[in-house]
């Protein structure tokens, strides 16, 4: 892996080729592995709650150019080891929800999974960041069998409702577009939009509780 100083960029030589193409290809497997989990845990959880809780899941890899810039941007040397040991989101996984208790109820199916080691977990829906950022973020890992014998593959998951993913996507949209030093006026504008989005998940919630409870009585 060399020292790390000479290495700027990954990867730089045939060896480190093979490795980066293996190491790719355990997150790539653990992506394709937790995919499949949270499917059947959507398709069980309408047999109990009688609702599927998933609106939909989104799964990416990080880009080369991502994992170097971010390794950069943390100060570490740009080598397999670091990218490995330091970033916990090179696989990510996006899952959209109805409701607020969807994503409780999803996190703890997750987590009670025999396999799936919860490494940490940041739950900002109730402690939501100073811009209004919400959402329930774990970082896992779960074992892909290869050959050899398992390797401990990481994958962050983020849990969010609808809503919360649209805000998250505007906000996303304007911290780029002015590179973090957004105007105060709109990041104001922002937090008022999260706090509209925490309105918004409450009706829905309520309002969908409501309508349950009608399609109960008429059954009666
Ligand atoms: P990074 O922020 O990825 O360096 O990792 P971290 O250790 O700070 O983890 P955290 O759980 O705070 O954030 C992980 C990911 O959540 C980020 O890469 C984003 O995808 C998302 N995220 C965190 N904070 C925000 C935010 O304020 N706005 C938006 N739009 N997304 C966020
Ligand atoms: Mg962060």
């Amino acid at each position: 892996m060399g020292n790390g100083t000479e290495a700027t960029k990954i990867p730089n030589n045939r060896s480190q080729i093979d490795q980066w193409k293996s190491i790719m290809f355990l997150y790539d497997s653990a992506l394709k592995e937790i995919n499949t989990k949270i499917e059947i845990l959507n398709s069980e959880f309408v047999h109990i709650y009688g609702h599927t809780p998933i609106e939909h899941i989104k799964s990416r890899l990080k880009t080369p150019n991502s994992i170097v810039k971010k390794l950069k941007r943390a100060g570490h040397d740009v080598t397999i080891q670091n990218m490995v040991e330091k970033l916990n989101d090179i696989a990510g996984i996006r899952i959209i929800c109805s409701y607020t208790q969807d994503i409780y109820q999803i996190a703890d199916m997750i987590a009670r999974q025999s396999d799936v080691t919860i490494l940490h977990v940041k739950d900002y829906i109730r402690n939501p960041k100073p811009n209004g950022y919400k959402s329930y973020h774990m970082v896992v890992t779960i074992p892909i069998y290869l050959s050899q014998g398992p390797a401990e593959t990481k994958v962050e998951i983020q849990i969010r409702t609808v809503a919360m993913d649209f805000w998250a996507s505007l906000e996303h949209k304007i911290y780029y577009k002015f590179e973090g030093n957004a105007p105060a006026s709109l990041q104001a504008e922002l937090k008022a939009c999260a706090a509209v989005v925490d309105m918004l998940d409450d009706k829905m919630f309520s309002l969908n509780q409501m309508i349950v409870s009608l399609g109960e009585e008429q059954k009666e």
